[in-house]
């Protein structure tokens, strides 16, 4: 959430900047800004909306200077507007900020006096702190602003008086840096420096980061140098460009038979799962008696599949939980509980939280993370990443279906050890989940009928989307891709639930998603869809090919190819996601930059 970038080298800061904030903007478009040290002093530049906003305030002035900090706004403290925008500017201090400084009010009680505040934000009390505490030298500044501070923060600061060296702190919230030779960098994430390298490293946390044109250097808030640990990405700018698509996201939905491919080969050794290379012993899958699965929003759906994959296969307790409830209600888990956090970005503050919860009552944690290096992933005991690459929209579509590759992975391996499934079992079960990452090939085919069929959805102003087990799990993430992206209201039940209480709400012509790929309850759902379609319900049916299907109860039929239950949900996904692009595209809105969401929520 909010989107930094700091940069100090031979180029023009405020390219740098901007070109990077583009790349981060999906982290939140509130507002956008930039501050370069030329020799004027620090400018300025501020705008509401995004970065294209900013860029057109940029086309009006112009400076020059080869250091500086940018930031792209989610907003949390104060409303969005040109004042709230970052970076904030108090006396000697200019800065940019993500997370929250929870004791803003005692910092502003004890510092404040005789001050005024020109905008809204806790950020610019921090400012406040830093510039009252600054005496000449930043990182003593900085020392003791981090023993006052409470809350999660990155900062990236820029002294009046010190000209060409941005600094950094950060706890909790993200920041990783890289030298190159075009200079040294710093960023919420790894896309906005990729155009220079592909080496980095995370900043440790209560770790000052000096950047400089022609250096970096970390020290630790006792003034010890740090070595950063460096990591590399495996992948390049045009990964993180449309190449050629409208939006990230269609881009995104067209890289999942990939995405699958990169996920699931490396973890395959004679035909069988196998964790060996990330060191995830079978042992950890012994002896457990219960599986808590928590996430966040789309993550989150991918457990609710993995709930039933593993309580089929491996018959083992399996509760899916959301992240932002999981850290306050005391779970009760302990050394016998095996916690999968699945989080794309690695950074989700809930889900990092629900992980150090369970780490202090000493369960086994292993993560399923797309981002490499993030704080999730490095803090788990064991992770299992997802090689989607980059996802820039915000609508998440290749890192979910990789999250539920891996947990068909897991699920496989852990039915061979626990000895519910033999060697044969799984062998096969490989060669349909081969079959169904083909099947994604199958979906996308259908790509123009679901333009076409979308054009019924785009003037509706409810919809439902119903399934069974499997189903009922793609239900719920077909239900947020749509409303997220279409601002349809939209919301998913359990078939069998619906008599009681929802199908009040079905009326003539109101859409039902109707998802039936699950034989084992095809009969059951089929009578559910007769239910809605007697009260006028338009539906829309998914179900395998070749079974059989009266005309009557649908008005659109959609098929994936015929796969035993547990392999249905990547391709089915897939058509939902088609479903959901399609109808923002239809309603003629920002399909990457859905209002108000941001990719990465990194605060409460
Ligand atoms: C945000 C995003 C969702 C994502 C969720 C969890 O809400 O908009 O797409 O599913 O966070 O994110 P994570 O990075 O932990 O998977």
């Amino acid at each position: 959430m909010c989107g930094i970038i700091g940069f100090s080298g031979s180029l023009e800061a405020a390219d740098v900047l901007v070109t990077g904030l583009e790349q981060l903007e999906y982290r939140g478009y509130d507002s956008a800004g930039i501050a370069v040290q030329s020799k004027q002093g620090i400018q300025s530049v501020k705008a509401v909306g995004n970065v294209g906003a900013l860029k057109e305030k940029l086309k009006e002035k112009v400076f020059h200077g080869s250091c500086g900090i940018g930031h792209t706004r989610w907003a949390t403290h104060g409303g969005v507007s040109e004042v709230n925008a970052h970076p904030h500017q108090f006396g000697k201090i200019t800065l940019i900020h993500n997370g929250i400084i929870e004791n803003y009010k005692e910092i502003w009680e004890e510092y404040g006096a005789g001050k005024t505040l020109v905008s809204q934000t806790d950020t610019e009390i921090a400012a406040l702190l830093f510039d009252k505490l600054y005496q000449g030298k930043p990182e003593e500044t900085i020392k003791k602003a981090v023993s006052i501070l409470e809350g999660s923060y990155a900062f990236c600061i820029i002294f009046e008086d010190i000209p060409d060296i941005v600094y950094c702190v950060r706890k909790v919230s993200p920041l990783v840096a890289a030298r190159a030779k075009e200079g040294s960098f710093v960023a919420s994430d790894v896309t906005a420096l990729i155009a220079y390298t592909q080496d980095y490293f995370v900043l440790p946390e209560e770790t000052i980061l000096v950047l400089k044109q022609d250096t970096l250097y970390l020290e630790d808030l006792d003034g010890n140098q740090v070595e950063p640990e460096m990591l590399h990405v495996n992948w390049d700018t045009t990964a993180a460009q449309k190449n050629g698509y409208p939006h990230y996201m269609i881009k995104e939905i067209h890289e999942q038979a990939e995405a699958l491919r990169n996920t699931i080969l490396p973890r395959i050794k004679d035909n069988m799962p196998n964790f060996e290379a990330e060191q995830i012993p079978d042992s950890i899958f012994k002896g457990i008696d219960q599986i808590k699965i928590v996430a966040c929003g789309t993550a989150m759906h991918a457990g609710m599949v993995g709930k039933v994959l593993l309580e089929k296969r491996v018959r083992i307790p399996v509760g899916v939980e959301i992240a932002s409830e999981f850290r306050y209600q005391n779970p009760i888990i302990n050394e016998k509980t095996l916690v999968i956090v699945i989080s794309q970005s690695g950074e989700t503050i809930d889900t990092l939280a629900s992980l150090r919860q369970a780490k202090s009552k000493k369960a086994i944690t292993l993560a399923i993370v797309n981002v490499k290096g993030s704080t999730i992933a490095r803090e788990s005991d064991y992770v299992l990443y997802t090689h989607a690459g980059p996802e820039i929209a915000v609508a998440s579509t290749k890192a979910y279906t990789v999250q539920i590759a891996a947990l068909v992975l897991l699920t496989m391996r852990m039915a061979y050890v626990s000895g519910m499934s033999d060697i044969e079992v799984i062998k096969k079960d490989y060669e349909l989940l081969k079959l169904a990452e083909e099947a994604v090939h199958i979906s996308l085919a259908k790509e123009e009928e679901i333009k076409e069929l979308t054009n019924i959805l785009k003037e509706k102003e409810d919809l439902f989307f119903i399934g069974r087990g499997i189903d009922y799990a793609l239900s719920c993430e077909g239900s947020i891709k749509l409303k997220e992206i279409s601002y349809i209201h939209s919301e998913a039940y359990a078939a069998g639930e619906l008599k009681h209480g929802t199908i009040s709400l079905i009326t003539e012509g109101v859409p039902v998603i109707a998802i039936a790929t699950q034989e084992s309850v095809y009969a059951k759902m089929i009578s559910n869809i007769r239910e809605v379609r007697a009260r006028g319900a338009l539906v829309i049916l998914i179900t395998q090919e070749g079974v059989e299907v009266e005309p009557s109860i649908y008005n659109y039929h959609l098929t994936i190819p015929k796969l035993p239950d547990e392999f249905t949900p990547i391709p089915t996904a897939v058509l939902l996601q088609l479903i959901a692009y399609y109808t923002s595209v239809h309603r003629g809105l920002n399909v990457d930059q859905p209002r108000n969401l941001a990719k990465s929520v990194t605060v409460e």
